[in-house]
């Protein structure tokens, strides 16, 4: 028998948010969206165990937004995404035993569907990282001061999402050996340290809430209603 263990990162301030909380502990339909998060996971037949990184001084937020979840103690999260994570592998090092698989996960990507977290999972069979993604559809323009410059072959790009999934020991080590890279996801964390990444395509749904028009899309998706703010 692996193990797998889902690592969600929420130690973010969402300041292109804004308001009067991180988004994270934003209302959505009733409950904050960290707990939609790791609810998603929790309830997850492949996933044993969730872990949740967090700014310390978010610590009455996070007990509020994760009330009636059993959760092990939260990691205290970095200045940095990256070394965010990087804090999380390190809290999951020290586990007995060691995970063979972890699904990295945005706390900002409540939608994440159930077939998603499996997709991803299936995949490290195979491959040392896998990651949901989702074909670019739209096309694409560089733009210069305001006019079109350019336009980007659509053909071969993806929107990569989360959770991106890696066998334990080498996201790792790519982490540790990449400490201060200013990377912005973990594939490229991964990239960098020569490991083939899978994509797998994930649920178009699975937006990341960044700002305020995300959060009630989330919501329309979810078909729950936000607090006017
Ligand atoms: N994150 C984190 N630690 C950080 C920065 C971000 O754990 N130092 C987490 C966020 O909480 C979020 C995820 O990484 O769940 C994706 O980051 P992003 O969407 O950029 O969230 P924020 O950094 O909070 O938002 P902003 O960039 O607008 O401030
Ligand atoms: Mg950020």
């Amino acid at each position: 028998m692996t193990s797998c263990v889902a690592l969600i990162v929420a130690a973010g301030s969402g300041e292109r948010f804004g308001g009067d909380r991180p988004k994270q502990y934003q209302d959505l339909g009733g409950r904050a969206v960290l707990h939609h998060t790791v609810g998603a996971f929790l309830r997850h037949a492949y996933v044993d165990a969730v872990q949740v990184v967090i700014q310390p001084g978010h610590r009455e937020l996070y007990d509020a937004a994760i009330a009636g979840l059993d959760l092990p103690e939260p990691v205290a999260g970095g200045a940095t995404r990256q070394e965010s994570v990087r804090l999380g592998l390190e809290r999951l090092a020290a586990r007995d035993p060691v995970p063979d698989f972890v699904l990295i996960h945005d706390a900002a990507r409540p939608l994440v569907s159930g077939a998603t977290v499996q997709a991803v999972r299936d995949r490290l069979d195979e491959v040392p990282a896998a990651i949901a993604a989702v074909p670019v559809t739209d096309t694409l323009k560089r733009g210069t001061g305001g006019l079109v410059s350019g336009t980007v072959e659509r053909a071969g790009l993806w929107r990569a999402q989360t959770p991106q999934g890696f066998r334990f020991g080498e996201i790792l080590r790519a982490h540790r050996e990449l400490a201060g890279a200013e990377l912005t996801d973990d594939a490229a964390v991964a990239e960098r340290a020569g490991l083939d990444v899978a994509l797998v395509e994930g649920n178009v749904e699975n937006l990341k809430v960044t700002n305020r028009d995300d959060l009630a899309q989330a919501a329309m998706l979810m078909n729950a209603s936000i607090p006017s703010p």
